[in-house]
This record gives structure tokens, C-alpha cells and sequence, in this order.
């Protein structure tokens, strides 16, 4: 998987358009597909503007910038894809298209080309199911926007060839990337280990202890969070969170842990997306003026202390199941969603101990298998060993 290795990216849309953006930068020559055949123009034209913004900023020559977009060019026909090693799939997120198109693939690929999709939520055992070759089918995750966030979690199905995944790792080093190596399991690293900074905070809220704004602002001011769950929330989209919620949920076949809010669906419901729509948990229309938080230091400590406990509960596990190392479960929270540290890290800061003594007395207080500690958090604090 050299600069010479053609690359084709499939679907053109917000994420297809960007990772095209990042292997043209890599060096390979891109051929961009999507059904629609409008989209694919769109984005080349945006991609123009994106080229020609970062020569203004001094960020590429114009030389380089000519170079690099034309080294993307836009395909019509899969059939044209036969020379490409890498095939990366952006398309909707649907498990019979996503099938229906790597079988397609497979029959215009040589043999040895890979195949990759950049799915959010479905199963790459379950996509590669369909395929003659499971071996060569493989998650390249990616987060939006992909040329600017460093993460990529590789995630190797059931039947995954062997050497795939450290070539896959190797070459998102060699693309400028963080990669980590993940198991095949709902939500990946990021999308399941960050559940609880919007579940924990939105049950807070729901339960009276604090309103949004004061939530926000302990995060922020004593976590050190670039931003709040509710602004995050209201950034990302309520209805692309709460379904994000609601896949996890459902593909944990209902554990309580992750368990969707009526809070959040309620403001899918009425139309409060978040910035999109021009109100969420906040009014996002100009000159709106944001209710001030309440400054008692001892409820924002509570706050943060409840949302962080319960996500370091969630990286634990997931290192107790091996979904993925404790460096990568670190690296993945720090530079896929900016976290100011890796969670395991925070945890031994905090005290194994502290973690848990915390996760028992909510256990014990709300009676709820929501809170139960990791099996890997009682074995650590009773070996007296920490993360790092
Ligand atoms: P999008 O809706 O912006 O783009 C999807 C594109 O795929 C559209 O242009 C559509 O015309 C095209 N398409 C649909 N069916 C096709 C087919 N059979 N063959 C070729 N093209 C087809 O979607 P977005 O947001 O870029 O998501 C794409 C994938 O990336 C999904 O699997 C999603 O779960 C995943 N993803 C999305 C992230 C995000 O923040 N938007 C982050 C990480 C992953």
C-alpha cells in the first residue's frame, strides 16, 4: 500500500468528499463514484473552494494545490475502479446497500485490492458477510471533518485476512492519521466510550440536580472539556446524536447502560436540532442571550465528577473486553473527540479506588445496573494496580 496504490472512494457526500480530500493530500491518484452523479461535482467544486481557501491561509503553494486536486478525478462507472487498491465506502448507512455494492466491488476489483468501509454504526462481519472475499473487507472510521480530525479506528471483522488491519494501520500513519485498532463491536471505541458524557448529563438535568447551562459549564470550567455535553450535542445535531444513542442501544440488545433519553427525543421531536435548525438546548439565532450557570463550586464538582466517573467506567470495560488496548482506548478519546485526557489516564489521576467507591454508592442509590462497576475496576483496585 504505497503513494502508488490507486484509491477509490465511494459515495461523495460529507465524509466521502473528505476522506477523497485526505489520500489526494497522501499522494495517491482518487477516483471519487456516487449514484448521484451531481454529487460527485458538488464535491469537486467544494473541494476547489477548500483548495483554494488553504493557498490563501499560506497553508499549500498554489502548485500544490493544483497538483494535489488533480489527482482526484471523477468516476462514472465502478467498472473503471479495476486498478484500485483501496476502495473506501462513504455511502448511506443502510446494510443491504452497503452489501449489495461490495459484492459489486468484488466482482470489478483484482483480488488483492482491499476493501474498506467508513460505517458509523453497522457490523463489518455483517457487511463482509455478503462478500466471496471476506478477507480483504475491513472499518476505516473516520470522523467528520476527516481532514481535519486525526482519528481512525480500523476495525477488522470475524473473517478480516490477517496482515490487513497493520497495513491498514500503516498506511493512516503514512496518510498523516492517528489510527487505533478496534474490535468489531457497537459503536467502535468512540461512539460507545463517549455515551455517558451525553446520557449521564442529560439524566443530571432530568433529575433537577442542575440545569443545562450549569452542566455545560462544569465540563468545561473544572473538566476541562472544550465544550459542554448540551453544546456538543446541540453542534453535532440532536437528531444525529439520539440515533447514534438509540443504534448503541439497541445493538447492546437493550443494556440499561445506554439507555436514550425522553429528554433528547422530545427535542428531536419538536424540531430543536441544535445549531442547524436554530435551536436546541440553546437559542442559536443571533444576539440570543444564554442563561448564566450557577458558581457554586461544589455542585459543578459533583457534576463533572458523576459524567467523568461514568465514563471511565465505559473505557474500563471496554479494556476488560478487549475491544481495544489501553493506549488506543486513550489516544481514540483525545484525538477523535478532543477529550483534555485519555480516560484511563484521568482514572488512575483520580484514584481506581475513588472510581469505584463512587460507581457503588449511585449503584446503591439508584438501584440501576446503569451504574454497575467493570469486573477490571474491582480487580484493579483489589490488586492495588493502576492503568498507566
Ligand atoms: P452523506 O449523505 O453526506 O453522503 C452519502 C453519499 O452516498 C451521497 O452523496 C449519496 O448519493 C451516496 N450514495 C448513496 N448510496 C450509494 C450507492 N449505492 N453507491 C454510491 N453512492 C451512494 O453521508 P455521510 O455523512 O458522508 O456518511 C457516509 C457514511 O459515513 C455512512 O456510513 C456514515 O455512517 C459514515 N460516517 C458519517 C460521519 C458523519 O459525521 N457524517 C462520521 C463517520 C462515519
Amino acid at each position: 500500500m504505497d503513494k502508488s496504490m490507486k484509491v477509490a472512494v465511494i459515495g461523495a457526500g460529507t465524509m466521502g468528499s473528505g476522506i477523497a480530500q485526505v489520500a489526494a493530500q497522501a499522494g495517491h491518484s482518487v477516483q471519487l463514484f456516487d449514484t448521484r452523479v451531481d454529487a460527485v461535482t458538488k464535491a469537486l467544486d467544494a473541494l476547489n473552494k477548500t483548495f483554494s481557501k488553504l493557498v490563501e491561509k499560506g497553508k499549500l503553494s498554489a502548485d500544490e494545490a493544483k497538483t494535489t486536486l488533480g489527482r482526484i478525478s471523477p468516476c462514472i462507472d465502478l467498472k473503471e475502479l479495476a486498478r484500485c487498491g483501496l476502495v473506501i465506502e462513504a455511502i448511506v448507512e443502510d446494510l443491504s446497500i452497503k452489501k449489495k455494492l461490495f459484492t459489486d466491488l468484488e466482482a470489478i476489483l483484482a483480488k488483492d485490492a482491499a476493501l474498506a468501509t467508513n460505517t458509523s454504526s453497522l457490523s463489518v462481519t455483517a457487511i463482509a458477510g455478503a462478500c466471496a472475499t471476506p478477507e480483504r473487507v475491513i472499518v476505516l472510521h473516520f470522523f467528520n471533518p476527516a481532514p481535519l480530525l486525526p482519528l481512525v479506528e480500523v476495525v477488522p471483522g470475524i473473517a478480516t485476512g490477517e496482515g490487513l488491519p497493520a497495513h491498514c494501520m500503516e498506511l493512516m500513519k503514512a496518510w498523516g492519521k492517528t489510527p487505533v485498532l478496534c474490535k468489531d463491536t457497537p459503536g467502535f471505541i468512540v461512539n460507545r466510550v463517549a455515551r455517558p458524557f451525553y446520557g449521564e448529563a442529560l439524566r443530571i438535568y432530568e433529575e433537577g440536580l442542575a440545569d443545562m447551562v450549569t452542566i455545560d459549564h462544569a465540563m468545561r470550567s473544572v473538566g476541562g472539556f472544550k465544550m459542554g455535553p448540551f453544546e456538543l450535542m446541540d453542534l453535532i445535531g440532536n437528531d444525529i446524536n439520539f440515533a447514534v444513542t438509540k443504534s448503541v442501544f439497541e445493538a447492546f440488545f437493550f443494556d440499561p447502560r445506554y439507555r436514550p433519553s425522553i429528554t433528547q427525543q422530545r427535542q428531536v421531536e419538536s424540531g430543536r436540532l441544535g445549531r442547524k435548525s436554530g435551536r436546541g438546548y440553546y437559542v442559536h439565532t443571533d444576539g440570543a442571550v444564554q442563561p448564566a450557570p450557577k458558581n457554586d463550586l461544589q455542585l459543578l464538582e459533583d457534576i463533572c465528577w458523576r459524567i467523568l466517573v461514568m465514563l471511565i467506567n465505559e473505557a474500563v470495560d471496554a479494556l476488560n473486553l478487549g475491544i481495544a488496548s489501553r493506549d488506543d482506548l486513550d489516544l481514540a478519546m483525545t484525538k477523535g473527540v478532543n477529550y483534555p485526557k485519555g480516560l484511563l489516564r484521568w482514572a488512575d489521576e483520580k484514584g481506581l479506588a475513588h472510581c469505584l467507591s463512587t460507581l457503588e454508592r449511585l449503584q446503591a442509590e439508584y438501584g440501576e445496573d446503569r451504574y454497575r462497576p467493570s469486573p477490571l475496576l474491582r480487580r484493579m483496585v483489589r490488586e492495588s494496580r493502576t492503568f498507566h
